[in-house]
Order: C-alpha cells, then structure tokens, then sequence
C-alpha cells in the first residue's frame, strides 16, 4: 500500500500513471491552511457559529480565486484595507497590492467575487428577505428612487424594488469603495431604467442563482464571465 504520512494530505502514487487525491475534510484543517491569523480571528468572535463558518468559506473561496489569478498558494494572498475615501479611516475598499481588483459580497449561505485584472470592481448580492417597511436609509436616497418605491402596489413589489435598489446602490458604492454612511444619495435607479452613477460607472444585473439577485459595478465595456467555483 502507499500513501502520505499521516495526517497529510496530498496526491497517493498509484500504478500505471494515476494520480488518487485524498482530501481532509475536516473544516479546522482547511482554515488552518488557508487563513490569516486576523481571519481566523474574525471566525472565533462570531456568536453564530454557522455564519462563521459561512464567512470562512468565503475567505477560502476569495483566496482561491486570487491565488489562481496570482499563481501563490491560496495562504500568501495579503490583504490590504484602503483608507475610506470620506473620512480617512482604516475601513476603505479591501485590495491586494499587485494582485487583481475584488469585490466580495455574501448573502444567506451564498458569497460571490468579482475579480478583474486592472479595473475596479464592485460587487452585492441579497436573497429574498423581509425588508423594513421604512428602512432608515430610505430618507438619503436620492428624491426619484424614494418617489419610485412608493408607487408599489403591494409588500411583494415593494420589498423586489428594494432589493433591486439596494444591490444597485452597494455595488456601485463598493466599486468607489465608499461606505454606507456616505453616498446612498448616489443615482443608481432600478434596473428597468437605464440610470447610471456615473459616465465611468456601469451597473450589471446578475442572477448567480435563481433566487439571489446581484449587481455588478464595473468600469464601461468590460466583458462579464459568471462561474461557479466547484470545490
Ligand atoms: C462595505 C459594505 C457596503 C458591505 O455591506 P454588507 O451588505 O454588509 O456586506 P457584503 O457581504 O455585501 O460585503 C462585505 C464585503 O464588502 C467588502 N468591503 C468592506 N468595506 C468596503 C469598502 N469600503 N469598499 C468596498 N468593499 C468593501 C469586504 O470585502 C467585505 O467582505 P469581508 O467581510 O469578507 O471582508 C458595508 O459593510 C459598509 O458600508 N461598511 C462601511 C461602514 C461605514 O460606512 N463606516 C463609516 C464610513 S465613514
């Protein structure tokens, strides 16, 4: 029989040219390998522990994407936080110096990563969800979204048009790496209207999966590929 040493993981030789890989699919194994200690960090203070594992799961599907586009292993992307172009604090766009432009987003038990070569990306996703009647930031949108929203017939269409403003509204901020306490009054409409934030700002409707509705920011006449990442 052949085989690693214990505990490892890796391909087992076997006769006649095949290759037989053996996972660990043991959560702890796979953070382990993969995270930063200030990641690991962030799963151990989650009071849910499945939204931590959610959020580790992300972290290693965002590591993978940048390794695969920055030939490193998944454990030495290092990621980096901008200064807040509104106020100069440590929360601005994450971004990996010479690594490509990212956008992350999670939503429920999905998370999502736009990744482009040179050009900034912004991105958000949301499933359905039982938005407030009046959410607190309705009053910073800007006057027409406002108008619009209060033209629904009934919850059903009210809570889609909020959503279908929301994912707009955070992808755009996202791409300028601009926080939600700033810049709701940015115009992003609805996605039945051609309003754009911007004539260097672009906004894609997405449907990753056919219950989560996304948006995508990008620079204008950038291609979009969607792929799922299969583990
Ligand atoms: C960034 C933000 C819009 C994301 O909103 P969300 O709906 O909660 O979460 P999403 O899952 O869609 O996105 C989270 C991801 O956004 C990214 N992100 C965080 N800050 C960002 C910024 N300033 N610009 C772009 N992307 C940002 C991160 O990658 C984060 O993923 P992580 O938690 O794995 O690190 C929101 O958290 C926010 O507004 N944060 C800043 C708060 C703020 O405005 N503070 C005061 C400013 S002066």
């Amino acid at each position: 029989m052949v085989g690693p040493a214990s505990g490892e993981v890796g391909p087992v030789s076997a006769p006649a040219g095949v290759t037989v890989w053996v996972f660990d699919t043991a959560p702890e194994r796979l953070v382990q390998a993969t995270l930063s200690d200030s990641e690991r960090a962030r799963i151990g203070r989650s009071r849910v522990r499945d939204s931590g594992l959610g959020y580790a799961t992300a972290r290693v599907g965002l590591r993978h994407v940048m390794s695969a586009e920055m030939a490193c292993s998944a454990k030495e992307v290092v990621f980096k936080r901008a200064s807040c172009p509104q106020c100069g604090g440590g929360h601005g766009k994450p971004f990996v110096r010479r690594g490509p432009r990212f956008s992350v987003t999670h939503t429920g038990r999905v998370a999502a990563v736009a990744v482009c070569a040179d050009r900034e990306v912004g991105l958000d996703a949301e499933l359905p969800r039982a938005w407030p009647r009046t959410p607190s930031w309705l009053g910073r949108l800007p006057a027409a979204e406002r108008r619009r929203l209060s033209t629904a017939r009934d919850g059903a269409q009210r809570a889609d048009l909020v959503r279908d403003c929301w994912v707009r509204k955070e992808a755009a901020l996202k791409l300028l790496g601009v926080g939600l306490s700033h810049g709701l009054d940015i115009p992003t409409g609805f996605s039945d209207q051609d309003i754009q934030p911007g004539p260097d700002i672009r906004l894609h409707m997405l449907r990753p999966r056919t219950d989560v509705l996304a948006c995508l920011a990008t620079a204008p006449d950038t291609p979009v590929t969607i792929r799922s990442w299969r583990w």
